[in-house]
């Protein structure tokens, strides 16, 4: 398939985990990559193969940053047909009574707020140009308790909202905007997890709590943030996708599956 050839595409927490594979599955499909992340040094070494991708190092959670961005891709490149909004941090799993007051505004900055000035500042840009897709990366944390922390979760249900209000606004201008909502992937923001289940011996429990009874890769993720960046997804704005093996699909009750 080459649905992107021609497009250019950000993508955003582009470093690692599912961006990094995204970036991977966009340019394999023929678009060009404008890499970002905060980690300048891990971006280098993420660079697709093929020409013309670029890194820019960037904090999603600064504005400011986020407008000279967009400058610049515009700039170089006079189009932006492709966003995947996909940086984000999690926090910790305290319950509601210990949540540290610092993790709001670090998660939310990052996760909701970022999320929605990249709808805004590329959202003008495709506006201008009537066309684009943007995709979101929200999370099965932002459908159902259990998956992430209070705080997480709660920007992740805010990043399905803002699917769906941006993509009201941007509809008429023949933009969509769409989510997906990962179930458990093995990735940097859940390499401790991985790392605890298989210092304990208990690897074959990761992700049984799943129909598919397994955890996902980032490869997995990629292809459906492809799939709703593309034009087989033209009739699709607004959703909220989960890629979760299945996960959002049961009540999911510990000791119910085998
Ligand atoms: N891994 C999972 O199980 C899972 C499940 C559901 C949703 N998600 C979501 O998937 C997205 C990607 O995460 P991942 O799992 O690939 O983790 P990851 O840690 O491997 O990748 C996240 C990337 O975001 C970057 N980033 C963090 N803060 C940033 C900032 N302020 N500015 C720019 N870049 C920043 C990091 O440097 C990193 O490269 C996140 O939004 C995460 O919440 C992950």
């Amino acid at each position: 398939m080459n649905r992107f050839e021609g497009k250019i595409a950000i993508v955003t927490g582009a470093s690692s985990g599912i961006g990094k594979a995204t970036a991977a599955r966009l340019a394999s499909e023929g678009a060009t990559i404008v890499l970002v992340d905060i980690n300048a040094e891990a971006l280098e070494e993420a660079m697709p193969a093929g020409e013309g991708h670029i890194a820019l190092p960037c904090d999603v959670s600064d504005e400011a940053q986020i407008i000279a961005l967009v400058d610049t891709v515009k700039s170089k490149f006079g189009r932006i047909d492709v966003l995947a909004n996909n940086a984000g941090v999690s926090c910790s799993h305290a319950p509601i009574m210990e949540v540290d007051a610092g993790d709001w505004l670090r998660v939310l900055g990052v996760n909701l707020i970022g999320v929605g000035n990249f709808i805004k500042h590329v959202g003008a840009v495709m506006a201008a140009q009537n066309s684009g897709a943007i995709v979101n990366t929200a999370s099965v944390a932002g459908i159902r308790s259990g998956a992430g922390g209070n705080i997480y979760s709660a920007s992740k249900a805010g990043v399905i909202s803002l699917t769906q209000t941006t993509a009201c606004d941007l509809g008429g201008y023949g933009v969509r905007v769409n989510a997906v909502c990962p179930g458990l992937i093995e990735t940097g923001m859940t390499k401790r997890v991985f790392d605890y289940a298989r210092g304990a011996g208990k690897e074959e429990k990761l992700g049984k709590r799943c129909e598919l009874r397994r955890y996902g890769h980032p490869e997995e993720i990629a292809s459906a943030i492809a799939f709703l960046a593309s034009d087989d997804a033209s009739y699709v704005t607004g959703q909220a996708l989960p890629v979760d093996g299945g996960n959002t699909a049961s009540l999911n009750l510990p000791g119910m599956k085998v």
